[in-house]
């Protein structure tokens, strides 16, 4: 099986895995940090980057993406987001995170405003203060995992120019339904905005909920939506850097290339990571959809654990691979909780630190799901020692 403890590569990961992962890490520690799968890619993935560099050649690809990419993800968008999509709405870009910055860039001036989720990943506010902006914040109850959007209409100022959606949301988990999509959306309408639309988890949505796509609501929304998508999450090309945007308009897409500089070459997606990210939406579904039905069992058997323990309380989230359990019962703030859990406990955790989600993840801990059945077993054990003798 593809997903079984033996199925880990972790002489690799021990190597390769950085951002708060395996390389980062003392030998006797779990990494249960950044989302990252801990398996190796789907075969035909390597295959394709096999083949293609045997051939040697690696000149400088398109600014805009190669011309297969760009099918592939329009195909993907259309056939599996409900959004009909042509290959010029793609903008190949070098990470979601890049195609992020880019969106914060093409809409906001120095001095402008973005509202985001609180919590929500630290690239929102990341991308919006690289452009010269400030965020305001969007409260989502990370317990219920819903929007507090009774307070949206009191955020928008003059200078807001950008909202900031995440969907599913990392780190809550939760999956936006049509009416929160259509009232942000109409939200945006209304007073004029860009989406920056981050729909990088939308494939990891756990059965029997579904995925709307907020391009999908309406016309209008349509618009005013660019959605950025990664090949991280699903596909584990996390260190190829590799991703797209997609652009509502050949008017948006032109200011958006130009924004990126990659005409220029300064920035620029590889061509051997578009290969890669091209399989993967060409022949590697069916390993996306068995590593889905891996983590719905990695899912429940951590909420279960988790909720036996005194003063955990977790939601079962409707998507993404994260855990955002609420430890504010604990008595002890996250920061200092996920360091005891890794010097006393040797697990590695995200703290629900302001600094990756924001002001309203305190309280909370981010926990993955993506390694094997016996890692996240064991690295339960860990913590539920640590936890219950706190
Ligand atoms: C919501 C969200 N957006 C973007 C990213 C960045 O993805 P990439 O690795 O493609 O830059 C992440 C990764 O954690 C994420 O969770």
């Amino acid at each position: 099986m593809h997903f079984d403890d033996d199925a880990v590569p972790m002489s690799l990961l021990r190597q390769r895995a950085f951002n708060l992962r395996w390389a980062t890490l003392p030998p006797d520690v779990i990494a249960l940090t950044a989302a990252d799968p801990d398996f190796a890619v789907a075969e035909p993935i390597r295959r394709a980057i096999a083949e293609y560099a045997t051939g040697g050649v690696f000149s400088y690809g398109p600014a805009e993406g190669l011309p297969t990419f760009r099918s592939a993800c329009a195909r993907v968008i259309t056939e599996r987001k409900g959004v009909a999509t042509e290959p010029a709405q793609i903008l190949a870009v070098d990470s979601a995170a890049a195609g992020m910055m880019h969106v914060a860039r093409f809409a906001l001036k120095p001095g402008d405003e973005a509202i985001v989720f609180d919590p929500v990943d630290f690239l929102f506010k990341a991308s919006v203060e690289a452009a010269g902006g400030t965020v305001r914040l969007l409260p989502m109850d990370p317990d219920s995992g819903r929007l507090d959007l009774a307070r949206l209409s009191s955020l928008a100022t003059p200078r807001t120019r950008l909202l900031g959606v995440c969907n599913p949301v990392n780190p809550v988990g939760s999956v936006l339904t049509r009416d929160e999509l259509r009232a942000l959306g109409d939200f945006a309408v209304a007073h004029d905005l860009w989406i920056l639309n981050d729909e990088i988890w939308s494939d990891i949505v756990y059965a029997p909920g579904t995925f709307t796509s907020l391009a999908s609501v309406s016309s209008a929304i349509a618009a005013r939506t660019i959605t950025v998508h990664g090949f991280s999450k699903t596909f584990g090309l996390a260190g190829l850097r590799i991703g797209y945007v997609v652009a509502p308009s050949d008017t948006v897409f032109a200011a958006l290339l130009e924004v990126s500089r990659a005409p220029t070459t300064m920035t620029g997606a590889s061509t051997l990571s578009q290969v890669a990210a091209t399989a993967a939406y060409e022949q590697c579904w069916p390993w996306a959809e068995a590593f889905v039905a891996h983590l719905a069992a990695q899912r429940d058997l951590a909420v279960e654990r988790l909720r036996g323990i005194p003063g955990v309380r977790v939601r079962s989230p409707e998507g993404t691979y994260v855990l955002f359990p609420d430890v504010g019962a604990l008595g002890v703030p996250a920061t200092e909780l996920a360091e005891r859990l890794l010097t006393e406990g040797r697990v590695a955790v995200v703290p629900g630190a302001a600094r990756w989600f924001g002001p309203g993840a305190e309280g909370h801990l981010r926990i993955v799901l993506s390694t094997s059945r016996g890692l996240l077993t064991e690295g339960l054990d860990r913590m539920e020692r640590v936890l219950r003798a706190v």
